[in-house]
């Protein structure tokens, strides 16, 4: 290993680029499809009070996130650097790299907590294959997640696989897995909701997911999960999508594969809610607030269990699972990996470095489901360690980071640059004025007040 480390590497030709539009919409909608939308967006549902919290999530992606993924992509693709270097490129000489080195920070503390969670649907592919859950799917996950060195193991093993990927580089490694993986993934997840929907119950639970109770629409708290969920979801705020913009073409029309990517997330956490709740609401005593991170493996299993076939469906789904986290994975270990690679380092030293560092960061999340008491229930905040993680970085710093970009690009950049980058080589940017709005006022003042008020809410000022 030593002398792959110090093998010396020309930093011009370890950065890649996409082989087509196709392989960039997917890679991206791979970094965005992932367990936000599987697991994240129905635990939030839960804890969000149901259909008002979609409500707010949609109008989020559409009305802030949106504007900030054409905006990341854009100064990616001008700069065709990763992040750090990218806002040296377009700003020398001034502070605003600060956004690169927090988007650096948040890739390894979220692939921290992520790696966790996919290590969960690794071992759930063994269990839903084997029927091993039972009839008590509830407790059998409870019992897993106590189980403190498997879940270590399982974190190690979903980075070892990730950092094996992402050697392979951008077209090879990235590109690849997900062209195969998101039509798969997409398939399944229509089956499931079929399924799902003909269920027993599954009206009570269709009900809670589509129709709003308005009274939860001014609870800041839930605003504020709203938008760190579309955040996550859409993996921006800290340079995922910025760097996966830097392998882009002159020649792909970004603002329409901005809009196939959001509409593809989006898609895919609407259909996982439409499986979770009419499964869930077809369980006795389902309660969907208090489930937690545990929420869709204690629901899923009774779905698979009620179909013929049920274990090779489940299988497949957490295979599939399981691809998705690591598409998403990939992308969150490739922020910190291009900020090295761009500094000349070599992308096969950056990714082994950077992955022992994040094994030994994700310990504390892995042994925080009931495997280290002190861990599970963190005395400050009362919360697991792992659920901290997940509120800092989610709610807090994708949201921090999305209001820099809005306003690097809307007035720093200029807004008036980044539609010239959009509309180089005669691609279209219908809307451009509205979204130059939107990036210049509507963002950042929406993200401001919503992270404002949480902080006064949560501090009682
Ligand atoms: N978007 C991914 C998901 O929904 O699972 C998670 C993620 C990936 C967040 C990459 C941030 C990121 F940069």
């Amino acid at each position: 290993m030593n002398a792959d480390l110090s093998a010396k590497c020309a930093p011009a030709e370890e950065r890649g680029s996409w082989g087509s539009s196709v392989g960039f919409i997917l890679a991206a909608a791979g970094s965005a499809v992932g367990l936000g939308n599987i697991w994240g967006f129905p635990m939030q549902v839960g804890k969000g009070g149901g259909a008002i919290f979609v409500l707010l999530y949609l109008v989020c992606v559409f009305v802030i996130c949106f504007p900030i993924l054409i905006a990341e992509l854009a100064i990616g693709r001008a700069a065709a650097r990763g992040p750090i270097a990218a806002f040296q490129t377009l700003r020398p000489r001034t502070p605003w790299w600060v956004v690169g080195a927090l988007g650096v920070l948040a890739g390894v503390g979220i692939l921290s907590f992520y790696a966790v969670i996919a290590g969960w649907t690794l071992a759930y592919v063994w269990y839903a294959a084997t029927g091993a859950a039972g009839s008590d799917p509830g407790g059998f996950f409870g019992a897993f997640v106590k189980d403190g060195s498997k879940n270590v193991w399982l974190s190690f093993a979903v980075l070892v696989i990730t950092a094996g990927i992402i050697i392979g580089g951008v077209r090879q490694g990235i590109e690849k897995a997900s062209k195969i993986m998101m039509p798969a993934l997409f398939i399944l997840l229509v089956l499931l909701g079929l399924r799902a929907l003909t269920l027993p119950g599954a009206a009570q639970g269709l009900a809670y997911y589509v129709k709003p109770d308005f009274s939860g629409i001014t609870n800041i708290a839930v605003i504020n999960a709203a938008l760190g969920q579309a955040f996550f979801s859409l993996s921006l705020g800290m340079g995922a999508m910025l760097t996966y913009g830097s392998y882009l073409s002159k020649k792909t029309a970004v603002v329409k594969s901005a809009a196939w990517v959001a509409g593809l997330d989006t898609l895919v956490a609407l259909l996982a809610g439409f499986i979770i709740f009419p499964a869930g609401f077809s369980l006795a005593g389902f309660n969907p607030a208090e489930g937690g991170p545990g929420l869709i493996f204690a629901v899923l299993p009774g779905l698979f269990s009620s179909m013929p076939g049920g274990a090779l469906f489940g299988a497949a789904f957490f295979v599939l699972l399981t691809l998705a986290a690591l598409t998403s994975a990939i992308s969150l270990l490739e922020v910190p990996v291009a900020a090295l690679v761009d500094r000349g380092w070599c992308r096969r030293k950056s990714v082994i470095l950077l992955t022992l560092f994040v094994t030994v960061l994700a310990v504390p999340s892995a042994l925080s489901q009931g495997a280290s008491p002190a861990l599970s229930k963190l005395p400050v905040f009362g919360m697991d360690f792992l659920t901290l993680m997940a509120t800092v970085w989610n709610n807090w710093a994708l949201p921090i980071g999305g209001l820099l970009i809005a306003i690097f690009a809307g007035w720093v950049w200029g807004a008036d640059n980044v539609i010239a980058e959009l509309e180089a080589e005669g691609n279209p940017f219908p809307f451009a004025r509205a979204w130059s709005f939107l990036i210049k006022y509507v963002c950042p003042l929406a993200i401001l007040f919503i992270i404002v008020m949480t902080a006064r809410g949560m501090f009682g000022g």
